[in-house]
Order: structure tokens, then sequence, then C-alpha cells
């Protein structure tokens, strides 16, 4: 192992509290904590209790006391409606100031729950902040999610206020929001008191009289408000994730363990510092959003980008490199899937060429497997470092990656390179065993996570308990399989669960089983992940009908995929469901998803030794076009 890497990495084992009390320097307190670790509980863990901080202070405050007034914070800029602004450090705590008076205004306190549900716009940040800075808790939920995903998290989270816009902008239509909002309040059995609607210029919404507020008016109304001191435990943020079901999980977030982690990483693992532009092309509705384009680039000082626009399209798969040569990135992270689609529109990156690229010192990628030939093509045609890393929404920040910062080490394409200081990170056998090196099984990490990974799920203590700690006591089970090599590199290879990755979003098979069974013709169903060149994977559905249905399969599936798109949203990218006569199940009943997928996947396939009727694996074979593949 390299030194300075392993050293790092062992100290933060070795002596975690040291470790993580140097890492908090970089954070300004209000009161500093009683120990830096407590452990008197667990399996829950809380780091820096006692301690009091504002996250927004420390985003932006000081950085306008430091002297940093006059820097660029936010840069917004938005192909898709031709806009862009630029906010300064100093025009960035008046707008958060002012929206967290106009918060403060509608009653919204310390610990209140605040729903965001917002397109890429400056406002949607200054939201956020505004939270943090008065001590209310926000759940940011992804535009692309339908009416009814948005009630589930209204019904979970019990939001004082919601705030949102009037529509989204995609390259190809308008998308009004105000509609999805009426109908999620609707179907919600919290019911809330006030929304406050940002009017957009494209599309107005219909304002609800005695409920909704509009944006603009209520902000010019409002004064600025001060930051208030919170608990380094209490929660800053809840961001909903796709778990095994159709139910999504509430990962919170504290402000204490987070903004050191936050703080840490920036330097650490991207190797960006005070001052520099920092770009994650996602969007804040995900965690790398939440982590990259919000908290981290501001809490260190430097500049973020908020993008409203996709890598190609808008206008085409240069977009990526006219940002970074207008604005001077130094550091842009995005998932492979953005690359591929760039990849696939300029397979030469003649487009590459055409800018000035000469500020960006390394692409970083996650979201999902960084599969080895885009990585290739990336760092052929940037000639850049290209770093792939693994984390997840309940991390909240990289697992395993290159630490930039630290040391780069050698790169071996397909893994996202070693466990990051603060992750002890093992890979398990079915019995909870650790298996050899180079051997497979499932990605672990020895408790207590390090600061910033979610210390519980929102009131749901059992819960949190029971979907990742149980199966390996002592460990948090990532989901994820995989392997870990003689020289501690990470290989992640795929969920051990119902969970696939689409586009790099992350999605529930069973929450769409869910949707797919309620339909009236449809008998059994399951929902499978397909290998797709662009997205990584897409869901396809296989659906058994009553018996004495008459109704056609292109009616059905029409149907059905209109139905994914209504109940769980767009972003499923549903547009595949095959009538089949029956669905493989072993002899327990349980449905034969894995060798489904290979076949769907044109892979080789073992028919298991336990199947009830081996004829119906051929019949879906013939169904998904996928005959005579090779059997083992
Ligand atoms: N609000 C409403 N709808 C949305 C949406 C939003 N915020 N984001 C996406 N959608 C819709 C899209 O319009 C599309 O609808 P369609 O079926 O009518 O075409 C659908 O959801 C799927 O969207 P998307 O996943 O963006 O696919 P795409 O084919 O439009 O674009 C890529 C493909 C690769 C360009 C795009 O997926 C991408 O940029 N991915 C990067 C993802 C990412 O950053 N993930 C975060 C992890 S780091
Ligand atoms: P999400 O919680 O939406 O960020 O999705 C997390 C999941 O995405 C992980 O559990 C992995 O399955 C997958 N993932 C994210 N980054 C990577 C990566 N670099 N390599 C492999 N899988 C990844």
């Amino acid at each position: 192992m390299s030194e300075e890497q392993a050293r790092e990495y062992r100290r933060s084992i070795d002596e975690p509290e040291a470790f993580w009390a140097d890492a908090a320097q970089g954070i300004d307190w209000s009161q500093p904590w009683k120990g830096v670790l407590d452990d008197s509980n667990p399996p829950f863990y809380r780091w820096f209790a006692g301690a009091e901080l504002n996250t927004c202070f420390n985003a932006v405050d000081r950085h306008v006391e430091g002297g940093r007034g006059d820097q660029p914070a936010l840069i917004y800029d938005s192909p898709v409606t031709g806009k862009k602004a630029v906010f300064c450090y100093s025009e960035l705590l008046e707008r958060v100031a002012r929206t967290a008076g106009m918060l403060a205004g509608l009653g919204v306190g310390k610990g209140d729950r605040v729903i965001i549900y917002m397109p890429m716009v400056p406002e949607a940040v200054f939201a956020m902040l505004a939270c943090a800075r008065i001590g209310a808790v926000h759940s940011v939920v992804f535009g692309g999610f339908a009416a009814k995903e948005l009630a589930k998290r209204i019904d979970d989270a019990k939001p004082k206020v919601i705030m949102t816009a009037s529509c989204g902008i995609e390259p190809a239509r308008v998308i009004e929001y105000k509609p999805l909002i009426d109908e999620a309040v609707e179907l919600a059995t919290h019911k809330h008191e006030v929304c406050v609607v940002l009017q957009r210029e494209q599309s107005p919404g219909l304002l609800v009289e005695g409920r909704d507020y509009d944006w603009s008016a209520l902000y010019e109304r409002s004064g600025e408000v001060d930051c208030v001191a919170v608990a380094a435990t209490d929660p800053l943020y809840i961001l909903y994730t796709s778990g095994t079901t159709g139910v999504p999980k509430g990962v919170v977030r504290d402000n204490g363990g987070h903004a050191v982690a936050m703080r840490w990483s920036m330097e650490n693992v991207y190797g960006a510092h005070p001052g520099d532009v920092f770009w994650a092309a996602s969007d804040i509705g995900w965690v790398v959003g939440h982590s990259y384009i919000v908290y981290a680039p501001l809490l260190t000082g430097c500049t973020t980008v908020l993008y409203e626009g996709k890598p190609v399209g808008t206008p085409d798969a240069g977009a990526f490199w006219r940002m970074v040569e207008e604005y001077r990135i130094n550091v842009l992270f995005t998932a492979p899937t953005a690359f591929r689609a760039i990849k696939k529109e300029d397979p030469d990156g003649k487009l590459i060429d055409r800018y000035d690229l000469s500020s960006l010192r390394a692409l970083f990628l996650a979201g999902e497997r960084g599969d080895p030939p885009t990585i290739e093509w990336a760092e052929r045609h940037l000639r850049l470092p290209v770093v792939d890393h693994w984390w997840q929404t309940e991390t909240g920040w990289a697992i395993a990656a290159n630490c930039m910062g630290i040391e780069m080490l050698p790169v071996k394409h397909g893994s996202p390179t070693r466990a990051v200081p603060g992750y002890q990170l093992v890979c398990l056998d079915e019995g909870g065993a650790e298996v050899a090196p180079g051997e497979s099984g499932t990605l672990a990490i020895r408790l207590p996570l390090p600061p910033g990974c979610f210390p519980t799920l929102w009131h749901n203590d059992t819960g949190y308990v029971h979907s990742y700690l149980e199966q390996f006591p002592g460990y948090y089970n990532t989901g994820d399989a995989g392997r870990i090599d003689e020289e501690g590199y990470v290989w992640v290879m795929s969920r051990t669960d119902d969970i696939i990755n689409t586009a790099g979003h992350r999605l529930s098979t069973g929450g769409m089983e869910e949707i797919l069974a309620a339909h009236p013709d449809v008998a059994e169903c399951a929902v499978i992940g397909v290998a797709d060149e662009m997205k990584g994977q897409v869901p396809v559905g296989l659906v058994v009908l009553n018996a004495g249905s008459e109704r056609s399969e292109s009616d059905v599936s029409g149907e059905l995929v209109a139905m994914v798109r209504a109940k769980l949203g767009p972003v499923a990218a549903f547009k595949h469901a095959v009538v089949v006569n029956r669905l493989p199940k072993t002899r327990s009943g349980k449905v034969l998803r894995r060798t489904m997928r290979k076949i769907a996947d044109g892979e080789s396939y073992q028919v298991p030794a336990t199947i009830d009727d081996p004829a119906a694996l051929e019949e879906i074979a013939r169904s998904l076009g996928r005959v005579g593949l090779p059997r083992r």
C-alpha cells in the first residue's frame, strides 16, 4: 500500500476520535462537543454529541465574514431557459437569510420539516440553506417523481410547508409541477398547511387560495433572519431513497458529522480547495446534489455550479465542455451514464477539442459502476485523472475512492480503488465471515460508520436496524455485492437486493411490481433490470394475465407503462411490459429474477436445480427474443 494513503487510512481506523476531531477543525462550532464519538447505545452511534453549530453559517456567513463576500458562490446556468446568473457569497447570504425569513414568517422553526419539490433553480438552493439556517429539516424530492411518490414522502416527513415551482423544464417539454403538487396534497393523509410556489414564466401555476403563496411576493415582504445554533446530532435533512419495496426509506443526515465529512472530503477525496470551482452535474433531488452541489463546496468556500440542462441535447454533446471553459471549472463530477450519452453523440471527442479545458484537474464518476470502456474513453479524450468512486444515499459521501487530495494510487479500471479513511470495509460471506481477498461476497462496513453517514431512518430506528444492520451484526450491509482484492482495491459488481440503477437513478423493482400488480388484468408479475447501453439498466416487466383475460398484449402493456409513469414517475424509464404465460419459479415459489435477468441480457445461465418447471424459462427466453442461449 502506498504510504500516505495507508497512513491516513490506518489513523482513521486506529484513532477515529483523534482523526475526526482534527477534521472538525475545518468547521466553526458555537459550542464544542462533549465527546467525538458517542458509542454508548450501539448500534446507534452519534458524532460530536453535545456540540452546537449551524450548517448554513458554515456554508455561507463565515465566508462573507472571512473576506469571500465578493467571490462567486453559486453559478446558475440554464440552457433550457437561456438564463445564467452568478451569486457571490454576500448575495447568497442575503437571498438565504430572506428565504429563511419567509419560512420563519410562515411559522417554520427548529425541527419542523419542509418539503422542497423543485427544478434546478437557485431558489431551490436558497430554500435548502434557509432551512438549515433556522434549524428546519428539509426533504428535497426529485422532480421526476410522480404525485403518488411525493404523497408518500409528505406522509412520512409531515412537512409544515412545501416549497415548489410552477414547472420544471425538460428539453422536449415543460413539466407542470403545480398539478402534481395539488394531486399529491390531495392523496396524502397528512394535511400540511402551506405551499410556497415559485412562478416561472414558462408556465405559471394556479394558486389555491388560502393555501398557496406566491414565492416572489412573500420573499419581497420578508426580512432577513439569522442562524440558530442546533445540536450536532440534530437532523439537517431527510432524503428518501428506494428500498426493496414501494415504501421509500427516509435517510436522515445530521448537522455536525455531515459538515465535518463534507469539508474533509472536498480536500481529501476531490483535492478541491477554497476558491476552486466545483461542478457536480447531478440534480439536487439526489444525494450527489445535496452533498456536492450544495453543502460540501459551500462549506469549503468553493464556487458551486447549478446546471439546468442535460449532457446532450442542450444543445449538443459539447455542453459540459462549454461549461468547463466558461466558468473555469476545476473539478467535474457526474454519472457514467452522462458520459455514455456524450460518447454516443461524439465518439471521437471532436467537441471536447473545441473548448479550453485547461482549468479542469479531474473528473469524478459515481452513481453506478464506472464501466471500463466509458472510463477509458474519458481518460483518452480528457487526458486527466478519471476517478470512479462508490457511494450511496445512506453514506452521503464516498465509501471507496482514489483520494486525490491524499495521494493518487494506480488506477484499476472497473474498481473505485480503496476504502476511504473512516470506512472499515469488508467482504462477507452469507454467514457473516470475512472472505479471502479476491473472493466475492457482500460488501459491508464495520460499525460505527464515519461522520456524515446516516445515523438512522426518519422516525424509524427499527427499520434502520432491520434493513441494514440485522443480517450481519456489528456491520452495515451496503446491499452491494463485490470483492476486495489483495491490494485492497474494491470491486462493486451488483446489488444483492431488488434495486436497479437506471441512468444513475436508484429504483426499486419491488415498487414497480406493486404498481403492475394493481392492474385488474394482471395475475402476477416480475420486474427485472435489463442491461442498457446508455442507461446502464432499464426495467422490464413480465406479467401473467388473469385466466380468461381477453385483453391484447399491446393494450395491457401500454396501460402498464402508463401506470408506472403516472404512479412512480417518468424517471423510472419503464417502457416495456411483456405478457408471458407463467413466471419461472423455484419449487418453493420464489420467482427466478436473476436467471431471467441473465436471459434478458443474453448471458449464459444455469437452470437452477430447484426449478419448478424448466419449460417456463424457455418461454421467457422466447418472449424476450432470446432463444438458444447457452445453458450451463
Ligand atoms: N422532472 C421531471 N421529469 C424528469 C426529470 C425532472 N427533474 N428528470 C428526468 N425526467 C424525465 C425525462 O424527461 C424523461 O422523460 P421521457 O420518458 O418523457 O423522455 C425521463 O424522466 C427519464 O429521464 P432521464 O433519466 O434524464 O433520461 P433521458 O433519456 O432524458 O436522458 C441522460 C439520459 C443519460 C442524458 C440522463 O439520464 C442524465 O443526464 N443522467 C445523469 C443522471 C445523474 O446525474 N444522476 C445522478 C447521480 S450522480
Ligand atoms: P444511490 O443511493 O442512489 O446513490 O445509489 C447507490 C447505489 O449505486 C450503490 O449501492 C451502488 O449499487 C451504485 N453505485 C454508486 N456508485 C457506484 C460505483 N462507483 N460503482 C458501482 N456501483 C455504484
